[in-house]
């Protein structure tokens, strides 16, 4: 059984103080909850003071990017070994803004994987199509090309369970529009059918793949309850941290 996963993408949200103060309080409210494992994922300015203040507790901490050389003349960069002495267990890797915006591509996602990994960081490897691309019908050809150019290359067998695919629907982040739970599973369970055909039936089914865009507590449940979706990357709702306590508590896989 799939541990369920939920991470709170912060964004270029939140003080150094705000980020403290946060995780200061979140610890506590979520301590008893240790059948979903949780991280946030807070401005690389805040990295380190977060995860100081969540030592010794079952939550843990994430870059937002990174890049895939060890260091070197890259101004404005961060590496694996960076993120992991500031305290990151985990790195979200290819976010569709990093794509859009900052030009990403899947070969470059495929070297920041592979350079997570060999750092013993959890890469968070996020994949999803446009709006022009799921009304075109392209939707599992663009999931098909991203696992394959992005994740197969830098995936060995061996660090399948490591992995955590995020499908994110570009049109469902920041829009307010939620990918219906059908639509979720669909995509879901075509990711873990390209896992399976790359990586067998045991190492796909242990690989989570969860949603994100526009998770809020109202609809965590009807995602996270469909048979391929194992959790939630929460981008607007996680900066308040009751509504991202409920999003926790509404992913275990008990409640109803
Ligand atoms: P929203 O939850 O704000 O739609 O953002 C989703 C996201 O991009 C998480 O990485």
């Amino acid at each position: 059984m799939r541990i369920p996963f939920v991470a709170a993408n912060w964004k270029m949200f939140k003080t150094v103080q705000e980020a403290f103060l946060y995780a200061k309080e979140f610890a506590p409210v979520v301590k008893d909850i240790t059948d979903v494992e949780i991280v946030l994922a807070p401005p690389f300015t805040a990295l380190h003071t977060v995860a100081e203040a969540l030592r010794n507790t079952n939550v843990g901490v994430a870059g937002q990017n990174m890049h895939f050389e060890r260091e070197g003349a890259f101004t404005g960069e961060t590496s694996a070994g960076m993120l992991v002495e500031a305290g990151a267990g985990y790195v979200i890797i290819g976010h569709s803004e990093r794509r859009t915006l900052f030009g990403e591509t899947d070969a470059t996602v495929a070297k920041k994987i592979a350079a997570a990994l060999s750092a013993d960081l959890v890469p968070i490897a996020c994949i999803g199509e446009t709006l022009a691309e799921r009304e075109r019908g392209d939707t599992l050809a663009v999931l098909d090309r991203q696992i394959h150019d992005g994740l197969a290359p830098a995936v060995d067998p061996a660090d399948v369970s490591k992995l955590v695919v995020a499908y994110e629907p570009v049109w469902a982040i920041g829009t307010g529009r939620t990918a219906t739970a059908e639509q979720a599973q669909e995509a879901h369970a075509h990711i873990r059918r390209r896992l399976r055909d790359q990586y067998g039936e045991e190492a796909a089914a242990t690989c989570r793949v969860i949603y994100g865009g526009s998770v809020k507590p109202a609809n965590t449940r009807e995602l996270v309850t469909q048979p391929d979706v194992d959790g939630a990357l929460v981008g607007g709702a996680s900066l308040d941290l009751n509504a991202f306590a409920e999003i926790v508590a509404r992913s275990r896989r008990d409640t109803v």
